[in-house]
């Protein structure tokens, strides 16, 4: 779907010409559901037979008089939504509604479709808003709609369903509120797409330079600044994490940036993002099952730099700059060895136990470099790091570490609102222990207890005091939760954490806490 193909109007929703013409419900318990006029004898119809309560995903399809202009009508239940108990589950209950629409849309082979929204009254108390109900809904539709098939050439039929083309958004009032809040829909979800089809492409499709050349088309796009580090210039900065995770590849290394720096910006955040493109395992080799799936390996970078397509769109206050470092992880020859000992960007050398924990070694140069150039605010990484945090947090949360207690709580309340749950762990001085070297002043494994917590330990060696977070996003970067406007595969998941972290930055709040007890 194309960006301008989603529009919002306060014209008559059946004076358009179009595919399928929705209305939304919201249940109203033992009384008829809350619904525009325009479908009220049906809904009341089907509601005295007990056919449509309402409920969330619930459908009411019927043909409308031959000289209409839409060829079916469907009303759409969005659920009692006075029944969630906050904002956020309001929210995601509509945006889970939006991925419902792009669903019934591919039933009824739809492609354009038009969305009335819901009156302002009927959404009250769930809902505060008409215009955050119409962003939820915008988001949704758009991340329901979402497919990658590029590579099916020979086996995609005519006939298959190629997504809507166009979406137009009714509203009776507040316009231009309205539109705002589709618009940083729009933003939030196409951003997240663009992750996706990071991620989608395999790792023959998707290498170090092809993030490169996808942030430099977005900063020349859009004014962004771009720089690479190329492998010449890490082996001068000695960024040994990268280059030893790169030995065994045919592929150089990169360190991608992309930098939004307002003038009048007073405080800086930095978002860096693993851009494994495969994870062999390198000599620590890992076994066969599944093994493809590590050609998401990079869905972290993928995330960080997707947000920068929103920052680019929004032009928010505080300063964004995005750091992926980049590469795959073979074997071969020249491959990294367990035993070997690499020296990091800040001078912390590390034993490298298994060449199979490898994010944490091109995170490392990432995060001691980016907060040495920049001199953030607050840094926050998202790597698929540990198969660890599957096991804690299942495919449901994503895994946070934090140096800090006021950032922490800014980016879960991000991740609240964005329907993408995230979970503190604690990391204190024991799991530090566990990653002592009796070579080296560190080394790259702590054994399997707590992996997930000595990999962040791992990290916290090349942040200083700066407010640091980290994401592991191992178990939410694809298999995520199921929900309508999540796909199989690749989530697309912490773009929209960050677009609306920085949507809702709050100046001032987040300082190094030089007396904390990590
Ligand atoms: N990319 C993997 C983590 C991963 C595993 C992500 C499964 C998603 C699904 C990472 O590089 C890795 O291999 N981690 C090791 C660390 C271990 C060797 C300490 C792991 O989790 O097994
Ligand atoms: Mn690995
Ligand atoms: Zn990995």
């Amino acid at each position: 779907m194309k960006k301008d193909r989603i529009t919002t109007t306060n014209k008559a929703a059946d004076t358009f010409k179009t595919d399928l013409l929705v209305y939304l419900a919201v249940e109203a318990g033992k009384k008829m559901p809350l619904c525009p006029d325009a479908v009220k004898s049906q809904v009341k119809k089907a509601f005295e037979l007990k056919d449509f309560q309402g409920k969330a995903s619930e459908q009411l399809s019927f043909y409308p008089p031959a000289k209409a202009s839409a060829k079916r009508v469907m009303v759409l239940g969005l659920g009692d939504l006075k029944g969630e108990k906050d904002l956020p589950l309001a929210l995601d209950a509509l945006r889970e509604s939006g991925g419902h629409l792009a669903k019934a849309a591919e039933k009824a082979n739809a492609k354009e479709m038009v969305v009335v929204l819901p009156d302002a009254k009927h959404l009250s108390p769930g809902v505060p808003d008409l215009p955050s109900a119409a962003e939820a809904i915008a988001e949704g539709v758009i991340l329901g709609d979402y497919r990658f098939t590029k590579y099916k050439e020979k086996t995609r039929k005519k006939t298959d369903y190629p997504g809507l083309s166009g979406v137009r958004f009714v509203c009776d009032g507040e316009l231009n509120a309205v539109r705002a809040g589709v618009t940083r829909g729009k933003n939030a979800a196409f951003a997240a797409c663009s992750a996706r089809d990071m991620a989608n492409e395999p790792g023959n499709g998707w290498t170090s330079a092809d993030f490169a050349t996808w942030a430099k088309i977005l900063a020349k796009d859009t004014g962004l600044a771009y720089r690479c580090i190329e492998k010449k210039e890490m082996e001068t900065l000695g960024m040994g994490g990268i280059l030893a995770v790169n030995q065994g590849s045919a592929v150089p290394p990169r360190l991608v940036v992309l930098e939004y720096r307002p003038e009048s910006a007073t405080e800086t955040i930095l978002l860096v993002g693993k851009g494994l493109t495969f994870d062999s395992g390198g000599i620590s080799i890992k076994p066969a099952a599944s093994m493809e799936d590590m050609k998401y390996d990079m869905c972290g970078g993928a995330a960080v730099l997707s947000a920068m397509q929103a920052v680019a769109e929004e032009k928010p206050d505080v300063a964004v700059v995005a750091v992926v470092p980049a590469t795959d992880n073979m074997s071969g020859s020249n491959a990294v060895h367990p035993g070997d000992i690499i020296r990091h960007y800040n001078g912390v050398t590390s034993e490298i136990i298994n060449t199979d924990a490898e994010g944490r070694l091109i995170l490392a140069d990432a995060l001691s470099w980016g907060i040495e150039t920049y001199k953030p605010t607050c840094v926050v990484d998202a790597a698929t790091l540990t198969g660890a945090v599957i096991i804690g947090l299942g495919h449901h949360y994503t895994g946070l570490i934090s140096n800090n207690d006021a950032l922490s709580e800014q980016v879960i309340e991000a991740g609240r609102m964005s329907g993408e749950p995230l979970w503190r762990l604690p990391l204190d001085k024991h799991f530090k222990k566990q990653i002592e070297s009796k070579v080296a002043d560190i080394k790259n494994t702590g054994g399997r207890p707590g992996g997930t917590i000595t990999a962040g330990a791992y990290l916290s060696n090349f942040v200083d005091d700066t407010p640091w977070i980290h994401l592991d996003i191992a178990g939410t970067a694809w298999d995520f939760t199921e929900k309508a406007y999540i796909p199989k595969g690749p989530s697309g998941t912490a773009t929209r954490t960050f677009i609306n972290l920085i949507r809702h930055w709050k100046t001032g709040k987040v300082r190094p806490a030089k007396d904390a007890k990590n």
